[in-house]
């Protein structure tokens, strides 16, 4: 029995092994399982809930979904103590999106005794969303060794590139970011990033594939762009930066149509949009099978 907390605890061999089910998976063979899943969502999410959920129904387990809302944390009650409850209640996992930082987090996956499996915590870890990345990736180029991969946008409040930059890191990638300087890190040089372009056209010209991040309109709180028009002008996807694309783009999604990625151009023929979207199912079945396997 395993956890999935943050992709930094993660192996080559683990990211490996998950790919090889995810792979096994999508050719029809089907780990089967038994027993219940929580998906505890207390924040807004459309393709990570429901692949999780269809992920535990393809694996013959059944799901129970608790939102905001729904759960005792209304009442005061902490995110550790309704963890501990699901494992009283004989639940084998817990797949939970937060809108905090879960760190530190070993004492709490020791206590709950299950799986904990971590669907985006604040602005720290997507773990399923970087092995989902990777493995389109992986699929579109064949390997990502020494291919040039560009994070575009609000790297400052984003989950996923902390997810996905660390686990192309691993498998050989080089990364770039782009975006106006309020949206980077000041530590962004502990994510191994080789370039920083304040032009986001010359880091176009670099890369083999590009990722546009969500603009994370919940968590800007101190106006760090200056009007969405402006943002979308000096870094989204334009019909003219597409035109300038050598290879592939992706986006997380949710996209911010006309604020990260030009309308009319979200499903393109360079976009792998839909393909990140359909791994999912198959990336976090395979998840769940790995930790509970
Ligand atoms: N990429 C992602 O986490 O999307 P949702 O918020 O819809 O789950």
């Amino acid at each position: 029995m395993r956890s999935l907390i943050s992709v930094r605890d993660l192996t080559r061999d683990d990211v490996m092994g998950i790919i090889n089910i995810a792979k096994d998976i999508k050719n029809g063979k089907t780990p089967r399982m038994d027993g219940d899943v929580a998906l505890l969502f207390l924040e807004p999410s459309t393709r990570t809930r429901i692949s999780f959920e269809k992920a535990v129904r393809t694996l013959g387990m059944t799901p129970y979904t608790v939102t905001d809302s729904t759960s005792s944390m209304v009442k005061g009650e902490s995110f550790q103590d309704t963890i501990l409850t699901f494992a009283f209640l004989g639940f084998r996992a817990v797949v939970f999106r937060i809108p905090f930082t879960l760190f530190p987090y070993e004492d709490l996956v020791n206590r709950s005794g299950i799986s904990l499996i971590n669907a985006g915590d604040s602005s720290h870890q997507h773990p399923t969303q970087g092995l989902i990345d990777l493995f389109t990736l992986t699929e579109s180029f064949g390997d990502v060794e020494n291919r040039r991969v560009l994070f575009v946008g609000d790297i400052l409040y984003s989950r996923v590139f902390r997810s996905t930059a660390p686990l192309l890191k691993l498998f050989g990638a080089r990364i770039g970011v782009s975006g106006p300087r309020t949206l980077i890190p000041r530590d962004i040089h502990v994510f191994e990033v080789e370039k920083v372009f304040d032009d986001v056209d010359e880091g176009i010209e670099w890369a083999d594939a590009v990722i546009w991040l969500r603009l994370q309109k919940e968590r800007q709180r101190d106006n760090l762009i200056s009007s969405e028009k402006s943002y979308f002008m000096q870094f989204g996807l334009t019909e003219e930066r597409h035109k300038k694309l050598k290879g592939y783009f992706m986006h997380p999604g949710p996209v911010n149509r006309n604020v990260d990625i030009d309308g009319d151009l979200i499903y393109s023929e360079k976009s792998l949009i839909k393909d990140q979207v359909r791994n999912g199912i198959f990336i976090r079945t395979a998840v769940l099978s790995w930790c509970l396997g």
